[in-house]
């Protein structure tokens, strides 16, 4: 039988000691459960494994099957717009109109595989860690969308000196979507403004890109971070909806974790953790 034995001194009230105290205790319960605990974590450790390995699986099936399907749909579009060009005399005008139509599918359609590649490298670029300077990375995204629209006015905002450990290219891809869904939401706000700022969540130091935008219905706050999830037409806002999917990925593999809070008018905020 298991025992755990306590031992201790017995003094008399001078303080002489007088005898020892012994206590043995049976610990075969708490044996019992100290090994199914340890089964238990390597069963775990086991599953996520396999889980990791069935992950990088699929992540691979996608990457192959997204890079496969370019060089059939580079045909139809091509050969689409060849017969545009050389027999258009021959076609009527609903002809024309129908082979437009597939040009145009066959485009956006790369276009998706392109996005869904980059999401796919994404996940599977390696991790560089170092020092990133957060607040400055802002400020060049912010200049870039700047000269994109100069006719717009918009008021950018960035807390000073916000530096961090991660990967700075991802991190830069991060805010890049971040700061261009809040350019490109609050365009018919006036005056725009977006800021991008630090605070403490749930105790951990947490970021954020806050805009006074179109905003959105809190209802579907989960969604917006799913490949190709939009919730404004594109003809309203263009977009694929690969962004923020993007985000998420990136701010997973730094361990961190991200959200958004918004209202239908009153604009949005992106929260993320590193
Ligand atoms: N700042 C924001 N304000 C309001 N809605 C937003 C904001 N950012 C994202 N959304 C909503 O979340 C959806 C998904 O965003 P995401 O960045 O993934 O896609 P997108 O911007 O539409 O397209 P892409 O980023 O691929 O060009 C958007 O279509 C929009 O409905
Ligand atoms: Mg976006």
């Amino acid at each position: 039988v298991p025992v755990s034995v306590s031992c201790g001194l017995v003094r008399d009230k001078r303080g002489k000691i007088i005898g020892v105290l012994a206590v043995a205790r049976d610990v075969s319960e708490r044996k019992r459960a100290e090994e199914e605990i340890k089964r238990l974590n390597v069963d775990l450790q086991r599953r996520a494994a396999e889980l990791s390995t069935a992950n990088q699986e699929l992540e691979a099936f996608a990457y192959s099957v997204s890079h496969d399907l370019r060089a059939p749909l580079r045909s139809i579009g091509g050969f689409s717009q060849a017969v545009l060009k050389r027999y258009a005399s021959q076609l009527d005008a609903q002809g024309q109109n129908y082979l437009q139509r597939v040009c145009a599918a066959s485009q956006r359609m790369a276009e998706l595989i392109e996005d869904l590649l980059t999401l796919s490298r994404v996940t599977r670029a390696e991790l560089r860690r170092g020092p990133v300077d957060l607040s400055a990375l802002v400020a060049a995204v912010a200049a870039e969308l700047r000269q994109g629209q100069p006719e717009r006015q918009v008021e950018v905002v960035i807390a000073d000196g916000l530096v961090t450990t991660g990967d700075a290219r991802l991190l830069q891809a991060v805010l890049e979507n971040l700061l261009g869904n809040a350019w490109k939401f609050t365009s018919k706000s006036d005056p725009a403004r977006i800021e991008f700022g630090h605070t403490i969540v749930d105790g951990q130091p947490t970021y954020f890109v806050r805009d006074n935008g179109v905003g959105f219905d809190m209802g579907y706050a989960d969604k917006l971070f799913g490949p190709f999830q939009r919730l404004h037409s594109a003809d309203e806002f263009e977009g694929t909806g690969i962004g923020l999917a993007t985000v998420q990925r990136i701010i997973r593999r730094h361990g961190g974790r991200v959200w958004a809070e918004g209202e239908v008018d009153q604009g949005a905020t992106f929260y993320f953790t590193l």
